[in-house]
């Protein structure tokens, strides 16, 4: 984007970079060209033809850029999340239903899809992944999940009817972006879910459904995350609703399940201390395994990249059932296996995958509901998080893993806001 004031121009590749010098900015297209003078910018095509952008003023505060008070901006953005969570929501429910005419998809358009694909990189893909579950089971509509940067090799047949969804917080991505340019020469419908306005899918998708997280600046995402959830939570139930999947009676009680997310997300806040106790513990563990099954193994996946890529310490996320097959070779003596356990059909199963791990050695932390007491017999920590309606329920689980990542990198002395090696925008392949 470039920005200019009065006697200065300014070229940078988001907006809190220039947010302290001006609020006026053009975002320059692919193909196009800035001549840029102080105070002055002219933009052409490649014909030398001159072009007029439009001047997008920037609406964000000051104060949302900066700490607040917090320590690292990760810390503020996880409590952040409420409000995220909450605005996003409510820019998507009108009077009482989900309303998604401002991403322009029509009750028509929604009816006509016969197959969802969701592309996307790292948390967003983490998101797809949870969606995918909740989309399926809210309104049987057959969804694909691909990692963005293997979208493009997969020779998967598209057309009008196939709607494919690109989740990016910064919307500059350059995998994400790759496969969305795809996916469009494919002849399939696209559908940007996008924080920051005015970035790149966001202006090339045919649709965009912006999550209102507000600028996130911490490399790790978390808001933006949460947000993203809720999204496609209300998309899914809107999905659900137009193609008679659910009853509108069943559809209030979800929507009214979702208005309550931020509220259990603020309450799971207020315990953050116990993660915080709990990380001190773990602080130099070498090797971390976060284990469920269908939601649970989404939650755990964005669980063990927070953990990973902001305290170094090696983790991976395995489909709890899918452990034997293998992997539970590397359990050995007082190994961190933390089982997510949200899901009620699905407890018991994963509690067994736990007790397997257990008996090979593993220290067993355990994340479940309230009221799930049981499972302290048989593992040496747990953290409750407020009961939900179980497909939004990824939300408010993330929250505890979130903080632990956290604790365990500020314990280690690490840079909590800007990982090595890490960018908040992957703009290369
Ligand atoms: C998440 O904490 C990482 N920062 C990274 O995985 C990120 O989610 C990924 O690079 C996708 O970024 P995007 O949402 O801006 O497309």
């Amino acid at each position: 984007m470039i920005g200019t004031t009065e006697g200065s121009s300014f070229l940078a590749s988001d907006v809190p970079a220039i947010l302290k010098f001006t609020r006026q900015v053009y975002y320059i297209d692919n193909l196009q060209v800035g001549r840029i003078r102080p105070g002055e910018v002219l933009f052409y095509d490649l014909n030398g033809d001159e072009v007029q952008l439009p001047l997008t003023e920037i609406t964000w505060d000051t104060a949302a850029a900066e700490k607040d008070g917090y320590e690292h901006f990760m810390l503020k953005e996880i409590h952040e999340q409420p409000r995220a969570v909450r605005d996003t929501l409510n820019s998507l429910i009108r009077d009482g239903a989900v309303d998604l005419s401002g991403a322009g998809l029509t009750d028509d358009i929604l009816r006509s899809i016969r197959r969802i694909d969701m592309v996307a990189c790292g948390s967003a893909w983490h998101v797809s992944v949870a969606a995918q579950y909740v989309i399926e089971d809210l309104a049987g509509l057959p969804v694909r999940v691909e990692l963005a940067s293997e979208y493009r090799y997969r020779r998967i047949p598209s057309s009008p009817d196939t709607l494919v969804i690109v989740i990016s917080q910064s919307g500059e991505t350059a995998d994400s972006l790759a496969a969305l340019r795809v996916a469009k020469e494919r002849g399939a419908l696209t559908l940007a879910v996008v924080n920051v306005i005015g970035s790149t899918i966001a202006r090339e998708a045919d649709h965009t459904l912006y999550t209102l997280a507000g600028p996130e600046i911490a490399v790790a995402t978390t808001k933006a995350y949460s947000a993203q959830l809720i999204a496609m939570d209300a998309l899914a139930v809107r999905l659900a609703l137009v193609r008679g999947a659910i009853t509108e009676e069943k559809c209030a009680e979800l929507i009214t399940a979702l208005q309550a997310i931020p509220d259990q997300i603020s309450r799971v806040l207020e315990e953050k201390q116990r993660l915080q106790w709990f990380s001190s513990k773990i602080v130099n563990t070498h090797d971390i395994f976060f284990i469920g099954r269908g939601l649970d193994y989404a939650i755990s996946l964005e669980g063990s990249l927070k953990m990973k890529e902001i305290s170094y310490i090696h983790s991976e996320a395995y489909a709890a059932g899918e452990l034997k097959h293998g992997t539970i070779s590397l359990i050995e003596h007082n190994t961190l296996v933390i089982g997510v356990l949200t899901q009620g059909s699905l407890f018991e199963k994963t509690l067994s995958n736990m007790l397997e791990c257990k008996s090979r050695g593993a220290y067993l932390m355990g994340l479940t509901t309230n009221g799930n007491f049981s499972v302290e017999d048989s593992v040496n920590f747990t953290v409750y998080v407020p009961k939900t309606d179980e497909h939004f329920i990824a939300s408010v689980a993330i929250v505890p893993l979130q903080l632990l990542g956290y604790y365990t990198s500020v314990n280690r002395g690490l840079d909590v806001d800007k990982p090595r090696n890490l960018a908040k925008s992957v703009t290369v392949e």
